[in-house]
């Protein structure tokens, strides 16, 4: 059988159809669903779509692009977008090249009128700027006397991409504290646009702060860092030491479980006594692939965005340069990230809740001192005790189905 899928949508340009031979029956989804696989999109549709009934996180997941970042589409558009998708995996047990969903969400995108996309530029601003100063309020309130002593804060946001956000937190950390802030943004150059951040928001401007400088280094060697447009100076190795660290989504995508603990075990080398690391990841109640795939689409849906009139063969070709670089990602739960942080002398502070629902995420904070010198939180409870747990969790658990389930982990 050829899968053949044309545009529905009026558009001006005419694409041509891709035709490509879909495999037989059988073959798969006995087997480990493959991030990497060519026929990975409708593998993971028709499992979570319809075998094993989780409909809504299939949902979350192709609407996701954000609605607080500054250009969106509207709801009713993505969901018309999920039922094409579904329309093609429905019916048939054969397997479909990912190209097949690569042309219906660029037909789809096509055919979008102008009111359909939404330009959300204060909502973005508003947005980014109520997360910087929820991390900023973890971060103080982690330790209350943060700053003390010295002139400035020093702030460092690994992963912290094009700094808008570290800026945010910057500002709300020297309004809470009182003292000002030095931020830094530690890169890798990667080639991967992260093109859903947030382009029209600018950069909080908060008088008593540096400007954020961006030190880029080879991924996991710190000593490699230098700070951008300056030739020598690395504030990773000046033996001052940083006062509060932050990974924002940026720790699963470092390439291996042993490089992630590397990094921590080299932030947590560099923050003072009493310094605060945060971190916000991903949970999720399936586990791995939703969570690459709900990437995947974002990527797609902001290649479309830069360039509505690409063609399927490049949507194709970025598609597959961006898993080849990024999945399968390296997801943790919150029990493991409890794990690593303790390997490397970080007491846990703080903790928010887990959530049932693929895209939402949780935030831990952990403070380099002696647990005897904490004012804890009263939900770190739960964490602190594997049983608790696993008690709250369980509700959220779906049976594996054949070897499919790639959990965090174990946990969430
Ligand atoms: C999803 S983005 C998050 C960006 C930003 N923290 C935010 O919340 O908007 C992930 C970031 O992690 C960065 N990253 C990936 N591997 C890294 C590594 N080994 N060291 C530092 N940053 C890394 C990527 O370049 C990217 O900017």
């Amino acid at each position: 059988m050829v899968a053949n899928i044309a545009s529905s949508s009026p558009t001006s340009i005419s694409f041509k159809p891709f035709e490509v031979e879909a495999k037989p029956a059988g073959t798969n989804l006995q087997g480990a669903l493959d991030v990497k696989s060519e026929y990975f999109i409708g593998d993971f549709l028709r499992l979570h779509g319809e075998k094993i009934g989780r409909g809504d996180d299939v949902r979350q997941i192709i609407t996701y692009h954000a609605d607080n970042n500054d250009w969106s589409i509207k709801a009713e558009c993505k969901e018309q977008l999920l039922n094409k998708l579904l329309a093609v995996v429905k019916g048939g047990d054969e397997q479909i090249h990912n190209r097949v969903f690569l042309d219906v969400i660029r037909d789809w995108y096509h055919g979008l009128d102008a009111g359909s996309k939404i330009e959300n530029a204060v909502v973005a601003a508003d947005h980014l700027n109520a997360k910087g100063q929820s991390i900023a309020r973890m971060i103080v309130e982690a330790n209350h006397k943060l700053g003390q002593g010295s002139d400035s804060i020093r702030l460092l946001d690994v992963g912290g991409n094009d700094g808008k956000l570290t800026s945010y937190v910057a500002s709300h950390v020297s309004d809470y504290s009182g003292s000002p802030v030095h931020p830094y943004v530690l890169e890798v150059e990667t080639g991967v646009s992260w093109d859903h951040n947030c382009h029209e928001v600018s950069t909080a401007h908060n008088v008593k702060n540096q400007p954020v400088k961006t030190i880029y280094y080879d991924g996991h060697d710190m000593s490699s860092g230098r700070v951008s447009g300056e030739d020598s100076s690395n504030p990773l190795s000046d033996g001052l030491g940083f006062d509060c660290a932050m990974y924002q989504h940026s720790l699963h995508h470092f390439p291996s479980p042993e490089i992630q603990q590397q990094s921590l075990a080299q932030i947590a080398s560099l923050l003072k006594e009493g310094g605060v690391l945060t971190i916000s990841e991903h949970s999720s109640a399936l586990g791995g692939h939703e969570l690459d795939l709900m990437h995947m689409v974002t990527e797609v849906y902001s290649d479309l965005h830069r360039d509505p009139e690409m063609s399927g063969a490049e949507l194709e070709s970025r598609y597959n340069a961006y898993v080849a670089k990024e999945a399968p990602a390296n997801y943790f739960s919150q029990t493991r990230l409890l794990d690593m942080a303790q390997k490397v002398g970080l007491t846990p502070s703080s903790s928010t809740s887990i959530s049932e629902k693929a895209e939402r995420t949780y935030s831990m904070t952990f403070v380099k001192t002696d647990v005897a010198n904490l004012n804890r939180d009263r939900s770190l409870e739960a964490l602190l005790d594997p049983e608790a747990l696993k008690a709250v969790s369980a509700k959220y658990q779906t049976s594996p189905v054949g070897g499919l389930m790639r959990s965090l982990d174990g946990g969430y």
